[in-house]
């Protein structure tokens, strides 16, 4: 769950050697913490197990944007070598902000602005994510009116039901994700993609859902994706040399959780592609992926201060402790939103005091700002304390709001014993500048 430079020594948590307490001072809490090591570790090792896997029919590994972005994460991705996966002219300002060369930048989107379709193709993406049928005539008028031929894959909707939360699976029929392959939808795609010269279909694309565990819905997944290529060999005579198989691994929030191994997956997926491949005497394409959560979830952690707590006696007389801390849903959505399960341990001092029933909260004006709902917490927790919660990374201050005007925390790097704001806090100033 930590990510690779974080200890704890007799209660106290250091990361790259700065105690939690030298980062509260410094850099004010509610703060992210990015383990620069951990993601650049993490990033690489996804794009060398790829290589393993699949060899010189490995594509690229693009960062799924949407986990968490700035632009100095854009620029460690430039570095790195690897592509990113954008969905807004937003994110794909930032990559481009960032540095990351416009061919290595993958974009996504169900409804893509006709904005964004031209900004996309006059950067010289390498590739847009088709998702409707409205949208290959749009993705071909920009193309042509901006005198290109644009690379383009279609998102298919392979027909799986995943096992993970329902707001986040989206390969089964009913999403609004994609072309149905069983209705047909994604041949009527590739029929609609091949009579537009402005358009150059390199493959087709899947994006199963998030935080998944089992190795097998992904395999469902490429090998229906690879009938339909059969199929398009069939027709066309000639093969798309791309499949790009989506993110989703998941990992670990919990102490009894492991995330998804790279080489597991990964394996596992390559012999399902060049058997299925093999069966339909096809080339194996260049196969590519785009993790998120894996790469930045476990290299962050949040660290937040109690501000109060409480003892509240339960109708069956039980008791639960109420731990407020100084953020809340505005930087952590996910267990509101999903019902996520989040861990969190006590980080500047050690306690020995007896572990009890405790509901750590934010500061939101509702009774669902809960960060962890249930958790046994040291019984002699009090304000000022520090607490962290580990493996925030993803789709954490990328999805923080100002809700309540409270003003999104900074994102501070840490790397080789020193830490940096990567992405300041926000100030009333920034909360007040909208408005008119
Ligand atoms: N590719 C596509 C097309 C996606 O839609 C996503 C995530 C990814 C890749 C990356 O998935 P990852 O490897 O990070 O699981 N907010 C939710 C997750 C939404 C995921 C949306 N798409 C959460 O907090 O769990």
């Amino acid at each position: 769950m930590w990510s690779k430079n974080v200890t704890i020594n007799n209660g106290v948590l250091t990361c790259s050697g700065i105690s939690a307490t030298a980062l509260a001072s410094e850099f004010k809490t509610p703060a992210f913490f990015l383990d620069e090591d951990d993601f650049r570790t993490r990033a690489l090792h996804w794009n060398s197990e790829l290589s393993k896997a699949f060899g010189p029919q490995a594509g690229r590994v693009y960062y799924a944007a949407k986990a968490f972005i700035c632009v100095e994460v854009a620029r460690w991705i430039e570095d790195l070598g690897i592509g990113i996966d954008v969905c807004t002219g937003g994110e794909l300002a930032v990559a481009l902000k960032g540095g990351i060369k416009a061919e290595n930048i993958e974009v996504h989107g169900n409804n893509k602005s006709v904005d964004e379709i031209e900004q996309a193709v006059a950067a010289g993406v390498g590739a847009i994510v088709i998702d409707s049928l409205f949208e290959i005539e749009r993705v071909a008028a920009a193309a042509q009116s901006a005198g290109k031929t644009q690379r383009v894959l279609l998102r298919l909707t392979p027909g799986i039901e995943a096992h993970t939360h329902e707001s986040i699976a989206t390969a089964h029929e009913d999403v609004k994700f994609g072309f149905s392959i069983a209705s047909g939808a994604a041949w009527q795609a590739i029929v609609e993609t091949k009579k537009h010269a402005s358009l150059e279909l390199r493959g087709l694309h899947s994006h199963i859902g998030s935080q998944i565990f089992q190795t097998e819905p992904f395999a469902i997944a490429a090998d229906r994706l690879i009938e339909l290529l059969a199929k398009f060999n069939s027709e066309f005579g000639q093969q798309l040399p791309e499949l790009d198989l989506g993110g989703g691994y998941g990992i670990a929030y919990l102490d009894n959780e492991s995330e998804i191994q790279a080489s597991d997956v990964l394996g596992t997926l390559a012999k399902v592609v060049k058997d299925s491949c093999a069966k339909h005497s096809l080339n194996v394409p260049k196969i590519s992926i785009e993790p998120g959560r894996t790469i930045v979830g476990p290299s962050m952690f949040t660290l937040y201060t109690v501000g109060t707590t409480k003892v509240v006696t339960l109708e069956n007389a039980s008791t639960r402790n109420y731990v407020s801390v100084d953020g809340g849903m505005s930087d952590n959505l996910r267990t509101a939103l999903y019902g996520a399960e989040y861990t969190a341990v006590l980080a500047n001092r050690e306690s020995t005091a007896k572990k009890i029933a405790t509901r750590i909260v934010g500061k939101h004006c509702e009774t669902g700002d809960i960060i962890i709902k249930d958790i046994d917490f040291p019984a002699d927790v009090i304000p000022g304390d520090l607490l962290a919660t580990p493996a925030t990374g993803a789709y954490g201050r990328s999805m923080a709001t100002n809700y309540n005007h409270i003003s999104r925390p900074p994102v501070v790097a840490i790397k080789d014993g020193k830490a940096r704001v990567i992405l300041r806090r926000e100030s009333i100033e920034d909360l007040l500048r909208l408005d008119i």
